[in-house]
Formats: C-alpha cells, structure tokens, sequence
C-alpha cells in the first residue's frame, strides 16, 4: 500500500497501532478480495439450485438471493469476518487518536488562528438531521458530528486515517482521487464551461475538496458538511497540505449561498447516506445554486439496475449489516429521475464514467475509473 502523505493533522501512529492498522488492512484485502472470489462459485453451485430445488425456479429479486445466501455457512463466515474488521478497524484507528487527541485539537486551532489560504465557517445552531445521527454510519463510533471534547477534530482524523485504510490507499495519498478525477472530467468535457466558482457537498474530512482544489486552481472552492468536527480537521488538513478551501457547516438540503452561485457542484458518497426526503431537497437546491450551463456531478455505486442480483446482494450488505440503512433504497432510484424531479431536463441528465487520475498516474490500487451521476443546467452555453 502506498504511504499515506503526512500533513499537520494526520494523526502518528506508534509500532502498536501501525501494526494493529495494517493488520486491519490485510485483513480487509483477505476478506474483499480473496474471500468474495468465493461468493459467485458458492451462490452458483450450492445457493441457487437451493433456492431453486424448494421454490421451483430461480431468485427473481436481490433480496431472495440475499437471505437465501445468509443460509450458507461460508457466507456466514465471510460477512462475521466482514463486520469484525469494519469494528476492529475504528478501534485500531480510535485508539491511536485518543492518544494524541489534544495535541490535534490544539494544532487545528493554531492554524485556523493563522494567516489562512481558504476559511472555516461554522454555525452552532445547526440541527443534525436524524439520517446522520439516528445510527454510527458505517459502525465509525461517535459518527460525523460527535464532540467528545471542546473544539473536537477526533472525527476527521478517524475518518481521515480509517477511510484511508479501509480502501487500501485507492483514494490518493491525500485521499484526494475524487477530487482531481471529477474535476479533470468537467474540464475535459465542458471546455465551454467557466469553472469560478465550485461547491462540494458533504466533504467529511476534506479529502476530496483539496482534491478539487488542485483540479480547479483558478477557482474559489467552497466544501460544506454539518459536522463541526470533521470541517475543523478538514480546514487545518487543507491549509497544511497548502490548499485554498472555504469550510463551512452548512445542510445541503437549504444552504444559504446565492442563486446560481457555482459552476460545478460535486458529492462523493455523499447521497447514500442521506434519506428519501433529504435527498429530493439536495437535488433541488443543487439545481438552485448551479449557474446556467453549470454541471453537478455525483459519485456513488452503481444502480442495482445495472448490476446482477448477486452483485445487488453483495453491495447491500452494507444496508443490512454496516449501519448504512439508505444505501439500498438509493440504489434502487431511477437516477435520471430524481435530476428531472429537481428541476433538470431529462436530456441534461449525466451518467458517465469519469477516469481515476490516481489510477493513470499509476496508483495499482486506484479503479480505472469512478461512476458519475447528475445533472447539467440550462441556458449559459
Ligand atoms: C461518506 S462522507 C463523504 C466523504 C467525502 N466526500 C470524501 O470523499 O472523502 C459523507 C459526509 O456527508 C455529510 N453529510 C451527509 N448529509 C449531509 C447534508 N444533508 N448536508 C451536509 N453534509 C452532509 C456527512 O456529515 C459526512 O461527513
């Protein structure tokens, strides 16, 4: 795996804790790859004639492959190894944070307090909305928004190391790849497009926005969230790596930026953690705050209508399993749909691959490249 780049907030791990996270990581390869390989020669050689010998034909929906699977005992095996890695990978990660909690804390502050390139904004008033709260997404204790201590950052460095582990160093070694990759896309595609001003939507622990930072040096980027503690980890990561981001707290279902206001508006595993309700209304206001010929562009799994049953079974272990209690039901969406229902035509509707630029700078971990939905406005071309 390549190292992941040190900045002022990552947090240092001694011999202990490094050799508690590579095993997670080992473990994770063991499980995702070697082990899933399994999953297909099990669903096609015991499961399905199973299913098909009791019912008279064959599974017609994921959720009868799903529970016809969990009957098997290598499955079995597989998803408790799944769930104990996902719960030993926080821990390993948490541990080492809380070691050195304070020092972080002091550090983000010392760099907000300093000349900075980008700003910090945030609004003690905002209300968690209850899709954020209600469960630790992705079991991450505490999720985004929990303060354990005044001014916290435990948050961002939690996710900042643990998503960095969890994907074996795919994103980047800033876990910048999104960013560069979907900002080298609008600038390849929409030549005609003038990129002044770009928004991301639920940026967590900055990752991906100083990634758009480096796509678009001309612009002015804003990254909005609503947790407090990941926008102030996000910030001082940003201003150490030496990126200009403008942080804010912020619900990205009603923000307060002006009409039109950004020519690119981008979220990266942002929608499937929201709610049937919240995510008509982020899709509304994105349609609000894009400029005329602006373009939305979000990252997400694929629908499950491009997918077979087992692939759909497969992913939606996350729904059932790793507290993730939205994915199955976006998933299920008609994408182009939702644009058209926000506003959009449905001519202007985008579902298209965008390349890893992790993966052609010669990342072996990075995909070759990401699924991007979404949108462009009317008018301005
Ligand atoms: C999976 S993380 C996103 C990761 C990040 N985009 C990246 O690429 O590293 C999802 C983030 O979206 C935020 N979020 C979810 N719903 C939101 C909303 N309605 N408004 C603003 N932020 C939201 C969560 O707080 C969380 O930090």
């Amino acid at each position: 795996m390549i190292p992941q780049a040190p900045h002022a907030m990552l947090p240092v791990t001694n011999h202990d804790e490094a050799a508690r996270q590579l095993f997670t990581t080992a473990m994770r390869h063991e499980v995702t790859v070697n082990m899933f390989a399994g999953n297909r020669q099990v669903f096609e050689r015991r499961v399905e004639p199973a299913f098909e010998k009791a019912q008279g034909r064959k599974p017609k929906t994921r959720h009868e492959v799903r529970r016809a699977l969990e009957q098997d005992p290598y499955i079995q095996y597989s998803s408790a190894l799944r769930l104990l890695y996902q719960e030993i990978l926080w821990d390993s990660v948490g541990d080492s944070i809380d070691r050195q909690l304070p020092q972080l804390v002091e550090r983000a502050k010392k760099i907000a307090r300093s000349r900075t390139k980008g700003s910090l904004t945030l609004d003690p008033t905002i209300t968690i909305p209850r899709y954020l709260n209600a469960v630790d997404i992705h079991m991450m204790p505490g999720n985004y928004d929990r303060e354990w201590t005044a001014d916290d950052v435990f948050a961002g460095a939690i996710y900042d190391r643990g998503v960095y582990l969890r994907s074996i160093g795919n994103r980047g070694q800033y876990g910048e790849d999104y960013g560069t990759s979907f900002a080298a896309h609008v600038r390849d595609q929409y030549p005609d497009l003038k990129v002044r001003r770009v928004l991301e939507m639920g940026c967590a622990a900055g990752g991906s926005a100083v990634g758009l930072a480096q796509g678009f040096p001309k612009a002015e980027v804003h990254a909005i969230d609503v947790a407090a503690p990941m926008l102030r980890y996000a910030h001082a990561r940003a201003e150490s790596i030496g990126v200009p981001v403008h942080f804010a707290q912020a619900n990205a279902e009603r923000t307060s930026f002006p009409d039109g206001h950004f020519d690119a508006i981008f979220g990266f595993a942002l929608l499937h953690e929201t709610s049937s309700t919240a995510l008509p209304k982020i899709l509304k206001e994105v349609h609000r705050l894009l400029s005329p010929g602006g373009v939305a562009l979000f990252r997400e799994q694929p629908a499950y209508s491009r997918v077979s049953l087992l692939q759909a079974a497969e992913t939606d272990w996350d729904t059932y399993y790793n507290a993730e209690p939205f994915y199955g039901r976006l998933f299920d969406m008609d994408r182009a749909q939702i644009f058209v229902d926000a506003g959009f035509r449905r001519d202007d509707v985008l579902d298209v691959p965008v390349m890893s630029v992790a993966h052609q700078r010669g990342n072996p971990r990075a995909p070759k490249s990401f699924g991007g939905f979404g949108a462009r406005k009317q008018g301005g071309r």
